[in-house]
């Protein structure tokens, strides 16, 4: 099945602490934007990209996406997240009837093959999502006290990409706008209209850069995969 990517970048990234804005730091030379975005040009399934960026950087996140032959539109973000996935889905076609994607472009170790599960197991499920197991035992805390152990093996992180169904997704969206609720990912919208959400292996690599400890990490990361 055919899908459409939408790839959030209007972020600022306060918690990186630098004055541009995150999707645009460049890591092994090449911005975040344009890394994710690369997996996505580069995924058979996917047969347009969508980016959501600062209104300030339209310009150079255009340019910077030109050479790929799947971009569609580069359009401004909004407040939150939620807002940005919100004008992303402006862009696509109605009645489209492939897999919407939303990626995080401060995801950009994404590749093609968590790609393709998440898009398969959207297709067939309506809404999918990667999910890597938690390492750390999970404690509830209130107040500076622990109030319980929670049961890792029911736990997991939730990754980007996730794809849905496009008319799932815009019910989902809707309903969450009406109630206004904010959601921290696209699933959550989803699961609270009862609708099922299939969980797909993600990857360790698939890790969002938050701080720059994490944007250090990946230029390790890196380093060591070119040495292999
Ligand atoms: N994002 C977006 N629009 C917003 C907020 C976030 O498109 N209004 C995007 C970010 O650009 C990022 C992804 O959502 O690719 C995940 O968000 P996060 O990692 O929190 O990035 P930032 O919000 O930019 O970082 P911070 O929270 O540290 O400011
Ligand atoms: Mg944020």
């Amino acid at each position: 099945m055919q899908a459409l990517a939408i790839i959030v970048a209007a972020g600022r990234g306060e918690r990186m602490g630098t004055e541009r804005p995150k999707a645009f730091l460049e890591l092994a030379g090449e911005p975040l934007l344009l890394r994710a975005a690369s997996a996505f040009d580069a995924a058979p399934s996917v047969t347009g990209i969508v980016a959501v960026v600062p209104r300030s950087e339209l310009g150079p996140a255009r340019a910077l996406l030109a050479p790929l032959g799947k971009l569609r539109a580069v359009v401004a973000g909004g407040e939150r997240r939620q807002d940005s996935v919100r004008e992303g889905l402006t862009q696509v076609p109605h009645g489209f009837a492939g897999v919407v994607l939303v990626h995080d472009a401060a995801r950009p170790l994404v590749d093609v093959s968590l790609i393709e599960s998440v898009v398969a197991a959207a297709a067939e499920a309506g809404a999918a999502l990667p999910v890597v197991p938690l390492v750390d035992t999970v404690k509830r805390v209130r107040a500076g006290r622990v109030v319980e152990t929670l049961d890792r093996g029911e736990l997991a992180a939730a990754q980007t990409p996730q794809g849905f169904r496009l008319d799932v997704l815009a019910a989902a969206y809707e309903q969450a706008y009406r109630d206004q609720l904010t959601v921290t990912d696209e699933a959550m919208a989803v699961e609270r209209l009862g609708h099922v959400v299939a969980a797909v292996a993600g990857s360790p690599d698939n890790r969002k850069l938050t701080t720059p400890e994490d944007l250090a990490w990946a230029e390790g990361h890196l380093k060591g995969i070119l040495r292999a």
